[in-house]
């Protein structure tokens, strides 16, 4: 199996200093874990109070967003070179919420996942179905084409890709454990037919309403190689919960 990651997206939440406080808060609660990758991801204008935060933990960082060019006139976007500085390791690619609400096209987010791979940062690609294409029978078609587009220009995969389902994103919906596993399988199929057996190295998260109640049965799973959570990770109690169930049921 592969080793567990559990990565909070706080999305548009927290101010520099609530960050800093829910930071402080997790590394304490947090402190010790040895058997899962974690890392939070806060609003740009958060992420340098949680680096301090959490320098030297067992806890990283990441950022929801990044462009693809080092420098220049764009506007509101975030360079891989200030991620890289503030001391980043993750950046979330391709989130539905860029794609659906701030319309990023595939390509956009091709553009980003190469330019974020070749700086040494740890994708997050995030894929996944809208309720109508689901209703539609159109999971696998959208899988694909989010995949193939968005890999089109790299020569390695990204190392983790989490499987969003639009319908499951805060809605209190969790996907079905059935419906998680052939998602998961899909998605490696799809990567193992692009880059080979290096797609076995890549992890495939889940996240949609994942929460400390429910995450264990999907970690039971061989296909879960871990979450990527929003609601539940915007309190220090609820992350650490969820990331303890989800160990304990993995090494059950
Ligand atoms: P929720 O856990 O709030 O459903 O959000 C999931 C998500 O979008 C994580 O990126």
């Amino acid at each position: 199996m592969r080793r567990l990651a559990l990565v909070g997206n706080w999305k548009m939440h927290t101010t520099p200093s609530q960050a800093r406080e829910l930071a402080r808060e997790l590394r304490e609660r947090l402190e010790g874990i040895r058997d899962a990758d974690i890392a939070v991801c806060p609003p740009a204008t958060s992420i340098p109070a949680v680096a301090e935060a959490l320098a030297g933990s067992n806890i990283a960082w990441g950022a929801q967003n990044a462009h693809w060019a080092e420098a220049g006139a764009f506007t509101g976007e975030i360079s891989v070179s200030a991620l890289r500085e503030l001391g980043c390791t993750y950046v979330i690619v391709g989130h539905s919420e860029r794609r659906h609400i701030f319309g990023e096209s595939d390509e956009m987010v091709a553009k980003r996942l190469v330019w974020v791979i070749a700086s040494g940062l740890v994708p997050i690609l995030c894929v996944g179905e809208t309720e109508a294409e689901r209703e539609l029978g159109q999971t696998e078609k959208v899988l694909t084409r989010q995949l193939e587009r968005a890999c089109a220009d790299i020569e390695e995969p990204p190392a983790m890709v989490a499987y969003e389902p639009v319908w499951a994103i805060g809605t209190g919906k969790r996907a079905e454990i059935g419906d998680m596993e052939m998602a998961h399988r899909f998605i490696r199929e799809r990567l193992a037919a692009r880059f080979g057996s290096k797609a076995q190295g890549v992890r495939i998260l889940y996240g949609g309403s994942l929460k400390p109640a429910n995450v264990a049965e999907l970690a039971s799973s061989e296909e879960f190689d871990g979450g990527l959570v929003g609601g539940a990770s915007l309190s220090a109690s609820s992350f650490a919960e969820l990331i303890a169930r989800a160990i304990e049921r993995r090494n059950h």
